[in-house]
C-alpha cells in the first residue's frame, strides 16, 4: 500500500474562483483533491456552483484565479489546441443525456471512439464491451428515442465509458430519472468505482446521496462548506 502522501492525484483544485463576464463570484476560493480511484459527490443548492465546477475541468469554462491540476498537470493555461487531449481523458454524463437522435445507441457509443481515430473492429469489441457494462448489449440497433429514459441514460454512461477516461464527471446524472432508476445508476457508478474508476458526481439529490458511503463536497454559495 502507498502512504497517501505518495498516491496519486487526480484532479487537485487549489483556491479556484470563478466569476462569469456578467455575475459576481460563482466560485470563490474552491480548494479540494481527489485521489485516483475515488468516487466523490458535489452536492449543494440550485445555483450553489456545482455546474461551473465540473465545466473547469474540460476546460467548458476557465477559471479566474487559482490552480487546477489534472493528473498533476495544471490545465488552466493549456492552449484550445491542447483542450481534445485532455478530454479524451474524460468521460462526461449529463442530465439531459445529450444523445445524437437521430443515430443508433450503438453509432452513438462510438461516437468519441471515432473521435480518437480508432479503426471498425477495435470500435465494434470496446463498444460492445461498455453497452454490455450498462445492460444495452442487445439494444445497439435501437434509436435513442425508442428507449426509457433509465436506458437513455444508460447509452450516455456507455458513451462516457467507452474510450476508458481517467475520470468520469456526472452532472445530475439521475436529475431525470424516476428514485429507482436513478439509485440504479447510482449502483452503476459505485460498480465502475469498485474496479477503480473515479468518479466526480454533481447532484442535489440528498436522499439518494446519502444511501452510498460515499464521500461528499458541498457547495454553498459558490464555497466548498465540507469535503475539501
Ligand atoms: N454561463 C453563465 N453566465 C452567467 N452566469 C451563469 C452561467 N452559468 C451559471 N451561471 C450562474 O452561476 C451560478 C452557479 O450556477 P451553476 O454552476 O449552474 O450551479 P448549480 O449547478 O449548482 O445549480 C448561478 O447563479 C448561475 O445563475
Ligand atoms: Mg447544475
Amino acid at each position: 500500500m502507498l502512504s497517501p502522501e505518495l498516491r496519486l492525484s487526480m484532479l487537485q483544485f487549489i483556491n479556484v474562483s470563478k466569476r462569469y463576464s456578467d455575475s459576481g463570484e460563482v466560485l470563490s476560493d474552491v480548494s479540494f483533491q481527489l485521489e485516483k480511484g475515488e468516487m466523490a459527490f458535489l452536492t449543494g443548492h440550485s445555483g450553489a456552483g456545482k455546474s461551473t465546477l465540473l465545466k473547469l475541468i474540460p476546460v467548458i469554462e476557465r477559471p479566474n484565479k487559482g490552480q487546477i491540476l489534472f493528473e498533476g498537470r495544471p490545465i488552466n493555461r493549456i492552449s484550445k489546441r491542447q483542450v481534445p487531449l485532455l478530454r479524451r481523458k474524460l468521460g462526461l454524463i449529463f442530465q439531459d443525456y445529450r444523445l445524437l437522435h437521430d443515430r443508433s445507441v450503438f453509432d452513438n457509443v462510438a461516437l468519441p471512439l471515432l473521435v480518437a481515430g480508432y479503426g471498425q473492429q477495435e470500435t465494434a469489441r470496446r463498444v460492445r464491451a461498455a453497452l454490455d457494462k450498462v445492460g444495452l448489449l442487445r439494444k445497439e440497433k435501437r434509436y435513442p428515442l425508442a428507449l426509457s429514459g433509465g436506458e437513455q441514460q444508460r447509452v450516455g454512461i456507455a458513451r462516457a465509458i467507452v474510450h476508458k477516461p481517467s475520470l468520469i464527471l456526472a452532472d445530475e446524472p439521475t436529475g431525470n430519472l424516476d428514485p429507482a432508476l436513478a439509485s440504479e445508476i447510482m449502483d452503476l457508478f459505485k460498480e465502475f468505482n469498485q474496479v477503480g474508476v473515479t468518479l466526480l458526481v454533481a447532484s442535489h439529490n440528498l436522499d439518494l446521496i446519502s444511501r452510498f458511503a460515499c464521500r461528499t463536497l458541498k457547495l454553498q454559495q459558490g464555497r466548498l462548506i465540507e469535503g475539501g
